[in-house]
């Protein structure tokens, strides 16, 4: 074994087990826009309590999670028009997170310490995004952005929020990275009827920008067996042209569009002219704190989807939360001996290492 990459006292111990640390300046999905009401939502974000609601105009706020005066959970208070009101000793917030009552001490000034962090929130797509990091540089430009959002031929569902799960959000990325996994820790329920297809199927891996990268595989002759047509909507026992095209936006999302074409029995390379069917898996992965994680998951489809559609992908995400959790439980439980042997298949998820990594440097420096 090579000491240089285990013992719980070696600073590299870190980068096995995936995690590196959290990127603070960056948009992260808070929510799914369906999530946030005129009832306050309490969540751990990025290892702080946050609350989130929505004023009389729509419009969705998020403050720190704690009252000033004793610290109670304003996620457990009550929203009173666009301002929140603490559940304890009554004192009420508006949307700047001022303090503009006290009704227990009504006679005295207000302190200007009585208020609490909010952050700026951005509604787009199935989402809430929320920036942590240093308010000046949070532009909403850098949320990604995608055609088919506004396309209404599309069904677009919000599915759910998963977690807190008990891994590090680096565990989320890498298994996104890494499409080897799907021909085996998802056995028969994404690939082709032999069972290997995508995995064996080479990336073509374009870098966007500083944090950006895409990958797109094509299978151009994919029969899809019973589990994968019933998931998109595809005939069982017919060829079809797979493009499997996937964006990660490090460090919070990703995107994967499944595109189905009728097989033509062309070239692949040219684009094909028959769309059968497009399903877009969109995943915001949080961070709830350094050793939890938010798993969150909309999909848009060129077809109509069903609560069994709904079902069997969760199902599916069922299984990698399963592998997450023993990873992270393997590595802190086994820090002294744990390593990693990486394969060249795990080259994009060493990609996100990599990523994230440089964005928490350059945060520390
Ligand atoms: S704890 Fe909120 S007003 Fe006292
Ligand atoms: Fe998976």
């Amino acid at each position: 074994m090579n000491s240089s990459v285990s013992g719980k006292d070696n600073p590299n111990l870190r980068r096995f087990g995936a995690f590196q640390g959290i990127p603070r300046n960056a948009w992260y999905v808070a929510a799914g826009r369906e999530e946030i009401t005129t009832e306050p939502l309490g969540r751990s974000l990025l290892g702080k309590p946050v609350v989130l609601y929505r004023k009389t105009d729509g419009a969705v706020i998020a403050m720190y999670d704690a009252c000033p005066h004793r610290g109670f959970p304003l996620s457990k208070s009550k929203v009173v028009g666009d301002h929140i009101q603490c559940r304890y000793h009554g004192n009420v917030f508006n949307e700047q997170g001022t303090c503009v009552e006290m009704p227990a001490n009504p006679n005295a000034n207000i302190s200007k310490n009585m208020c609490v962090t909010t952050y700026p929130v951005v509604e787009s797509w199935h989402w809430v995004w929320i920036w942590m990091g240093d308010p000046e540089r949070a532009d909403p430009a850098l949320i990604p952005h995608f055609d088919c959002e506004n396309n209404p031929a599309y069904d677009h569902r919000f599915y759910s929020p998963l977690g807190p799960i008990d891994c590090n959000f680096q565990l989320i990325h890498d298994n996104l990275a890494d499409a080897t996994h799907t021909s085996f820790l998802h056995e028969g329920l994404l690939d082709d009827a032999d069972n290997a297809e995508m995995a064996l199927a080479e990336p073509l891996v374009e870098r966007l920008d500083e944090t950006t990268f895409r990958v797109t595989r094509l299978m151009p002759d994919f029969v899809p067996n019973e589990d994968v047509a019933s998931l998109y909507h595809l005939r069982t026992g017919v060829r079809y042209i797979r493009r499997l095209e996937v964006w990660h936006h490090l460090p919070s999302l990703l995107t994967a569009f499944n595109r189905y074409y009728e097989f033509t029995g062309e070239s692949a390379e040219g684009e094909p002219a028959m769309l059968a069917a497009e399903h877009i898996t969109t995943v915001g992965i949080t961070p709830a704190s350094e050793n939890t994680s938010y798993h969150l998951t909309a999909v848009s489809s060129s077809f109509a989807q069903s609560e069994a559609d709904k079902d069997g992908l969760l199902y599916v995400i069922g299984q990698d939360i399963e592998a997450f959790i023993a990873l992270q439980s393997y590595f802190e439980q086994h820090a002294d001996v744990a390593v990693e042997v990486s394969m060249a298949s795990d080259k994009l998820g060493l990609l996100t290492r990599k990523i994230i990594a440089a964005m928490v440097e350059k945060e520390r420096a």
